[in-house]
């Protein structure tokens, strides 16, 4: 059953918990994914109150966040259980919040609930567009990784291990582009994400091209034209 109350609560709780996080995850993405979620869900057949609360609690156990990496999502559970939420609904908030992550699509993981997939793609809308710009550079800055080196090129295949090392020296904002943000187009699940999604990614095309253009990189224009050819990824 639908509790304005325990949304509320839940909003107070990840604000507590990442109200002063400095890397793009903060407060605010939590409530745009919120936002986006249920936007997504009034075109689909889902639980909109698990899709609301795994939704906003979805990284508040975060790995690049609380640099802790285990299979359950501890603080969130603790603050479901608080709430006295049935422990069915706990299970599968959980299971979202675990699932929903780009490390585990590189590691080959299929959403199958409609939960899952509107929290994902209300989660990965949030990582593209100016919106994924900004946080990416936030992100960056946050981890002290350079804007740009011009030497170095993405890892194309990068694979789950080398996607969680931070601190690996091929990591620059810019291939983050290139290693995740602009393959997310692919993979959305829900019609009205996929529309949405179009519009971003061209806006992160176009703000590549301008990049590479005002650092007089031919060769990287190149690269990224390439690069959409080659994974079949349209709008350029
Ligand atoms: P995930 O998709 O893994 O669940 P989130 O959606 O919570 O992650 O946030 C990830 C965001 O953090 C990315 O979209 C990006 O903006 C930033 N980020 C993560 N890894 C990197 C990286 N290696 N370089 C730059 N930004 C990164
Ligand atoms: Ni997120």
């Amino acid at each position: 059953m639908y509790d304005q109350m325990l949304i509320e609560k839940t909003k107070n709780f990840v604000n507590d918990e990442l109200g002063r996080d400095g890397s793009g995850h903060d407060f605010f993405h939590s409530l745009r994914v919120w936002n986006n979620a249920k936007k997504i869900a009034k075109e689909e057949n889902a639980d909109i109150f698990i899709v609301e609360l795994a939704a906003l609690l979805h990284d508040v156990d975060d790995w690049k966040i609380i640099s802790v990496q285990s299979d359950i999502p501890q603080k969130a559970k603790n603050f479901l259980i608080n709430m006295k939420l049935s422990q069915e609904n706990i299970d599968l908030i959980c299971d979202i919040i675990k699932n929903i992550g780009f490390k585990e699509m590189l590691g080959g993981a299929k959403l199958e609930s409609m939960e899952a997939k509107i929290v994902f793609d209300a989660d990965k809308l949030d990582a593209i567009g100016a919106i994924g710009i900004a946080r990416t550079f936030a992100f960056s800055g946050n981890k002290n990784m350079p804007i740009f080196n011009p030497e170095l090129f993405p890892i194309l295949d990068i694979d789950k291990k080398q996607y969680m090392n931070l601190n690996r020296k091929e990591n620059t904002s810019v291939n983050h582009f290139f290693e995740k943000l602009l393959k997310l187009k692919e993979n959305f699940y829900t019609n009205s994400a996929k529309k949405e999604a179009e519009k971003r990614h061209l806006f992160m095309i176009n703000f590549l091209i301008q990049f590479f253009e005002e650092h007089e990189e031919k060769v990287w224009i190149k690269y990224l034209e390439e690069f959409l050819t080659k994974n079949k990824i349209k709008n350029f």
